[in-house]
């Protein structure tokens, strides 16, 4: 039975490793018609280990089929977190004037951390590494030295590359991918509680105006996130090719998700349409070891479409679930104009654990509740609350009686974000997976992401209120189809 039990946390619509140990998401590239997704593995075990890069590939970011290990521990180290690239005009020399794609990734030699390179001529199906390697050594003077996050600069035709480096982002630029040359620094400023890890430089448009863009710096930190443990923020701001510059004039740090589990994200290269997709890490490295899955551990958030956008409290980027992502809903259950009051139950034998979730509470000075919302996961004492606190306006996620919660005290914890009504409406959107529940509140504006581990397969989904009553506008739910891993 214990088997069993362990056996159903696997997720069904989300990527996991088809065995053992998976931590960042790496080497993110689109080329020819395929999202390629590597990923941090210790194929050995079911904790953290000798790193490789595992790899799957996607036509529609839903579907992924497992592939063969693309890139193994060398003479140099085991293979850390990185990006990967189209080469497309060869300027590396290792296509022979053809396009091709390269792998750029931290080599960890017991702490000594240098950078190295890797190509495919067979659209990443197998990899070479570059016998030069490594291409980038330590400076003396750092203790961390990882995750090259590469892209194509094309004010001053080069590649650069952000690394993470301590509490800094260190930049480089290259014109051949191979040869890396200092340009600039930036970093002690923002979230410092921990190391940061993983950065990510890119350029958006703000509210979809293409004539008007600014750079933003995505970094992991591994302590003092908003939900505890490890976190991610952002900054937003300029890049002239050399270095990033913080415009964000505001004293406090932007989270980028408010959850215990979100880390490491990085998004797709060369995605169609100019879009900026990106998925995460669904864990926290302080408990990452101890959750309580077999034969695997670890798995990724759904992908999400990245938009920068203007609000009240100045610029914020909005992640929302990838479009793609409507394949997988089957035949929906449809609500609308109900009032919720404590003891209305609406969703009598509603259940599932892979299903979406998206809800419009009407909420102005009319409102009398002071605080409502949705349980997921439900059944027996346990219950994922997902509410609303009419009078602080803050979205929030209590995972304290989600099931098993004693694998770390931040499963304990009420996470709560700021999040005032728009358009007179709070809206929940919720993605339910069989250990996992991410939300979306307000288009994406608030972003929770959490693993939980009901007991049992507890799957009830309730709607409740406290202190008066609130109109729901409008509810659907949606069955999901696991998607197909092969
Ligand atoms: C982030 C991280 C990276 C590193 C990798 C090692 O989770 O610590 O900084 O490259 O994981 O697996």
């Amino acid at each position: 039975k214990e088997e069993l039990e362990r056996g159903s946390f696997r997720p069904q619509y989300h990527f996991t490793a088809d065995e053992n140990w998976l931590n960042d998401p790496n080497g993110m590239v689109y080329y020819e018609g395929e999202y390629h997704l590597f990923y941090q593995h210790n194929p050995e075990d079911n904790v953290w280990g000798p790193m490789h890069w595992g790899h799957a590939i996607s036509e529609d970011l839903v579907h992924w089929e497992h592939q063969d290990i693309a890139l193994y521990p060398d003479e140099n180290g085991t293979i850390f977190s990185g990006s990967a690239v189209v080469d497309e005009h060869d300027t590396s020399g290792l296509f022979n004037g053809e396009t091709g794609l390269v792998a750029i990734f931290t080599y960890d030699d017991e702490g000594y951390q240098t950078q190295g390179i890797a190509y495919s001529h067979d659209n990443g199906r197998t990899w070479e590494k570059y016998e030069g390697n490594p291409v980038l050594d330590m400076p003396e003077e750092v203790d961390d030295f990882r995750d090259p996050n590469v892209f194509w600069y094309e004010d001053h035709e080069t590649w650069v590359m952000a690394l993470a480096v301590g509490q800094h982002v260190y930049f480089y630029q290259s014109h051949n991918l191979i040869d890396w040359v200092f340009t600039g620094e930036f970093g002690g400023e923002g979230a410092l509680d921990g190391v940061w890890e993983c950065p990510e430089l890119f350029e958006m448009s703000v509210d979809g105006n293409v004539d008007e863009t600014k750079w933003v710096l995505q970094v992991s930190v591994i302590d003092g996130g908003p939900a505890g443990g490890s976190g991610m923020q952002y900054f937003i701001g300029n890049f002239n090719g050399e270095t990033f510059v913080n415009e964000n004039a505001e004293d406090h740090v932007l989270w980028t998700d408010y959850g215990a589990d979100y880390y490491a994200a990085v998004s797709w290269s060369d995605v169609p349409d100019g879009r900026q997709v990106w998925l995460g890490w669904m864990n926290n490295w302080q408990y990452a070891e101890a959750t309580p899955t077999d034969t695997w551990r670890g798995a990724m958030s759904l992908p999400r479409d990245l938009s920068l956008t203007r609000t009240e409290d100045g610029l914020r980027v909005v992640q929302e679930p990838a479009k793609e992502l409507k394949a997988l809903q089957g035949e929906g259950q449809h609500w609308s104009n109900e009032i919720v009051s404590e003891g209305t139950d609406l969703l009598q034998n509603v259940q599932g654990d892979t299903v979406e979730i998206i809800a419009e509470f009407e909420v102005n000075d009319q409102t009398t509740a002071t605080e409502f919302g949705l349980e997921v996961h439900k059944g027996g004492h346990e219950q994922t609350t997902v509410g609303y606190d009419v009078h602080h306006a803050h979205l929030f996620v209590d995972r304290s009686e989600s099931g098993e919660t004693n694998l770390h005290h931040l499963f304990g914890d009420r996470q709560h974000a700021p999040m005032s009504p728009m358009n007179e409406t709070v809206k929940i959107h919720i993605f339910v997976d069989r250990s996992s529940v991410e939300v979306f509140g307000n288009n994406g504006t608030t972003v929770f992401t959490n693993q939980v581990f009901p007991t049992e397969n507890h799957s009830d989904i309730d709607i409740y209120v406290q202190g008066g009553d609130v109109t729901l506008k409008s509810l659907h739910i949606y069955p999901l189809d696991a998607a197909s891993f092969t």
